[in-house]
Order: C-alpha cells, then sequence, then structure tokens
C-alpha cells in the first residue's frame, strides 16, 4: 500500500511544520506558516507574556481559545495546537481539549515523554474529532514510534540531539535518529527535527527516510517571530560551536552563553546534580525571560545546533519555501 504523504494527511501544500516552541508562537507566527503552504503550530502560553500569563488550567484554556480566535482570523488554512499529556494528575489536557474541538483546531502535536504519555483514550478522543495528531515523543525510539501508530497517530516526528528546546535523554544525532524512526514505523510518516534550517539539510532529512520536515529555531529567527531583534542579532551571529551543553531536567538543555546559562553550566561542571541545576533554571521562566524579554542575565536562550546556517532575518514564507524541497 503506498504511504499517504504528510501533505495529504495534515490538508498542507508543503510537508514543513513549525514545531512549538513555549513562549513564543502567536497567531501571527502560526498563520504566517500555514499562509506559506505549511503547517503552524501554537505551544504553551502562544501569544501571552509575563504580564498576561494565565495561573489556571481554565484560563490558561480560555487565552489558547483566544489566540486560536487570533489565528483562524489571519489564515483560513489548517494549522494546530500543542498538547502534552501527562498519565497522571493531568488537569492541563482536559480543558485545553475542549477548546480546541470547540474551536475546530485541525491538528496537534502531541509531546510525549516515555511510553505511558501515550495514552490511547486520548489518541481515541482527538480521532473522534477528527483531530490529525502529529506524535512527537521527547525520546523517540522504535517501541514507543510504534505504540503511538497502533494507538492511531497520523504521523511521526523523529527528533535528534541537534533540537533546541529540551533534549532527549540519548546523545543520538538527527542523522542517527530518522532512518531508525523511518524503518520503525508501518503506515505513516516520519517528519525530522532537530537542526533543520535551510534547504540543504532540508533535503537530508529526505534522503534519511522523512517525509517532510519539522523546525523550531529557524521560525525563531524569521521577520514574523514575536522575539526581539536583540535575540535575531544574537541567532544570526552564533552558530552551533557557541551553544554551552549542560545537565538539567529531564536530562539535558543547550544555551547560548549569557550570565544566567554560564551560570547553569558551571554548576553542571562542578558536579551539581540534574535537581539542583533543574531548580536553578526555574523551567520554562527563565526562557521567557531570556528569548522574549531579551534578558540574558536572567533568562537563557535556547536553540538548535543548525543555528549556523542562519545569515539573515528571513520572512516566513521564504523559510517555509526553502525548506519545502
Ligand atoms: C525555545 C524552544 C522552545 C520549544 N518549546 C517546545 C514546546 O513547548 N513543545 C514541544 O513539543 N517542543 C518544543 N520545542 C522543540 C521544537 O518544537 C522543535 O522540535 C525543535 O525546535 C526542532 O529543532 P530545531 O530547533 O533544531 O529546529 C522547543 C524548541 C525551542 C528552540
Amino acid at each position: 500500500m503506498q504511504r499517504k504523504s504528510v501533505s495529504e494527511i495534515l490538508g498542507i501544500e508543503k510537508p514543513v511544520i513549525q514545531g512549538p516552541l513555549s513562549w513564543l508562537t502567536d497567531a501571527r507566527l502560526v498563520a504566517a506558516v500555514s499562509n506559506a503552504g505549511g503547517m503552524g503550530i501554537l505551544g504553551p502560553n502562544a501569544g501571552l507574556t509575563a504580564e498576561t500569563a494565565a495561573t489556571t488550567p481554565e484560563e490558561t484554556a480560555e487565552k489558547l481559545r483566544a489566540e486560536i480566535r487570533k489565528t483562524k482570523a489571519l489564515t483560513e488554512k489548517p494549522f494546530g495546537v500543542n498538547l502534552i499529556p501527562t498519565p497522571e494528575n493531568d488537569v492541563w489536557t482536559p480543558p485545553i481539549l475542549k477548546v480546541i474541538k470547540e474551536e475546530g483546531v485541525h491538528a496537534v502535536v502531541y509531546t510525549g515523554y516515555g511510553e505511558g504519555a501515550i495514552i490511547p483514550a486520548l489518541f481515541d478522543e482527538l480521532k473522534q474529532a477528527g483531530i490529525k495528531i502529529i506524535y512527537r515523543d521527547i525520546n523517540p525510539t522504535p517501541a514507543n514510534t510504534r505504540l503511538a501508530e497502533s494507538a492511531g497517530a497520523d504521523v511521526i516526528v523523529a527528533t535528534g540531539f541537534d533540537e533546541g528546546g529540551t533534549l532527549p535523554a540519548v546523545a543520538l544525532g538527527t542523522f542517527s535518529i530518522v532512518p531508525m524512526i523511518a524503518d520503525a514505523v508501518k503506515n505513516v510518516p516520519v517528519l525530522a527535527a532537530g537542526g533543520i534550517t535551510d534547504s540543504r539539510t532540508a533535503r537530508a532529512a529526505h534522503a534519511l527516510g522523512a517525509g517532510g520536515v519539522f523546525a523550531g529555531s529557524v521560525f525563531i529567527s524569521t521577520t514574523e517571530s514575536r522575539v526581539p531583534q536583540s535575540v535575531k542579532d544574537k541567532i544570526i551571529a552564533a552558530d552551533g560551536l557557541d551553544m554551552q551543553l549542560f545537565r538539567t531536567l529531564p536530562d539535558y538543555y543547550r544555551a547560548l552563553p549569557g550570565k544566567f546559562a554560564d551560570r547553569l553550566v558551571s554548576m553542571d561542571k562542578a558536579g551539581a546534580s540534574k535537581d539542583e541545576i533543574g531548580q536553578a533554571m526555574g523551567g520554562l521562566r527563565g526562557l521567557r525571560i531570556g528569548m522574549l524579554e531579551g534578558n540574558s542575565d536572567e533568562g537563557y536562550i535556547s536553540l538548535g545546533t543548525g543555528i549556523g546556517s542562519i545569515h539573515n532575518v528571513k520572512s516566513v514564507a521564504e523559510v517555509v519555501n526553502e525548506l519545502n524541497v
């Protein structure tokens, strides 16, 4: 049987997906990706700032509804929302699920951490609502890929250690993980993630067996991205050699040098535990301060190792076209 393509499954023209980016997405970025023929994804705290951030799960879902409506006002094309379900005491997913069903959102990026996060009842609920499931495990393996596929995932993301954001527990680069996951799936296509920033890396992803690309860092550098110009300038000036890797919760992270990030790296070198570093890192608050507020004294700038191929700020449409190889 001929496998359906990513574009056919998701109802888009170009198999280029903008991965969810905590704090950094908004209606403008997501609509721009979808209008360019790819698929934009609203991530956690989309469109929000420290002042407007929600505190309760219900309020979070309603703020997401507002950003979904803004996105719908800017595009008629399909777009998605990030879900990060947990096996126990998950107070966040139910209200978000209710909102995305009511708003007719086309797809979710279902981010899982471990096989317990693959919840068959949730897959069923999404499928019954006609919502496409792009499954992205933080630690992709053949076993969790097969489990997600049999639970009903429509597309699988194979993320390599080259990526930005929360890193996999095992340091397998994109070149190693993509063919492994492409061989593990039976009938669904695979998207490659981690280090894809230009047409060369996108072509390599297809050569490795991917049916499309899933990128984060390069979209942070675009005209439509809401990060301040100072952060875009830093991305353009830096390359993968600048990125500092450190242990933290759940496993690893990497950041550009800066007062805050340097402290975390020093703690790691001095032998601090992952818990201690995780506590000092303060979760995603540091990402908001470093990347949305542009303050690397009190926050960090997380990016993938492929940033060396980003040489100027481009429009989202230029990036989507370049990654559509
Ligand atoms: C700053 C930042 C925040 C991210 N936040 C999320 C998130 O909230 N949920 C998620 O599933 N992935 C998140 N990611 C991962 C991206 O969706 C994507 O998988 C990754 O950026 C791909 O690697 P690249 O940066 O080399 O393109 C984040 C990545 C970055 C750089």
